[in-house]
């Protein structure tokens, strides 16, 4: 069973409301004021376009946020509770989307360029070496030209002693039993390699916490400009 399968049954079973656990209230009402600034800054798309969140755990994040301001959404992710979870969540909260079990490097229930806006649920950082350029070239060909892409990302150098001592400065991974558990890069170089996947940045804002900073970043397709 893999590490994100388990993780969500175990919060299912205790009663939280998302990924976040303890920390869920903290992290919507951040991630609220991140919808916005989106929306202030005329980020998102029309109400009823077709819009992505890639790696949507159980919905209750972006997804919920999207489908309560009108859009028709889509959630992707790995695990098959964190969906079955979202369905029964969106059931009772009377809202609807499409969820599907999948890996987000290769999203073969969708057609090219279906979405107007594709949100990353903060997958991206769980995404190592080879599998972020795979993650990077679906959402290129997810994406209707001119959409905006939107990425949600941990970034900077860890603060905290634990995580200091498990982080290396040259992959800019953070280990977890001496394995590569997270992407974390300092802003800039999250930025260039961005860049260098042909994606255009429009925006960028930085959290900074107590443990590392996270970053969300505004994005189009290299070129697609003209379509918006
Ligand atoms: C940090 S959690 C955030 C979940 C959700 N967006 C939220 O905010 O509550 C990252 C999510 O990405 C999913 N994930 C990680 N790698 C994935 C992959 N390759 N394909 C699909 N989902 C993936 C995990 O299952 C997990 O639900």
């Amino acid at each position: 069973m893999n590490v994100y399968e388990k993780q969500y049954r175990k919060l299912l079973a205790k009663g939280y409301a998302a990924w976040a656990g303890e920390d869920f209230l903290r992290a919507k009402t951040q991630q609220e004021k991140i919808f916005h600034w989106l929306s202030f800054n005329n980020h998102l798309p029309q109400p009823g376009a077709p819009v992505l969140e890639m790696g949507c755990g159980n919905g209750a994040m972006a997804s919920q946020s999207l489908a309560e301001r009108g859009y028709s959404v889509w959630g992707v992710d790995f695990s098959e509770t964190a969906i079955r979870w979202a369905e029964n969540h969106f059931y009772q909260a009377r809202l609807s989307a499409h969820f599907i079990v999948g890996n987000v490097c290769h999203i073969g229930q969708c057609e090219d360029a279906k979405f107007e806006f594709i949100i990353d649920g903060s997958c991206l950082h769980c995404l190592i070496e080879d599998e972020r350029n795979l993650f990077f070239t679906e959402v290129k060909r997810l994406l209707k030209p001119g959409g905006r892409f939107v990425i949600s990302s941990m970034c900077g150098t860890p603060r905290l002693d634990n995580d200091m001592n498990a982080y290396d400065p040259v992959r800019y991974h953070l280990l977890k039993e001496g394995k590569p558990w997270r992407t974390l890069k300092p802003l800039e170089n999250l930025i260039n390699e961005i860049q260098e996947e042909y994606f255009n940045v429009l925006a960028t804002r930085v959290n900074n916490n107590a443990w590392w900073d996270h970053a969300t970043i505004v994005c189009t397709v290299n070129g697609s400009l003209e379509g918006s």
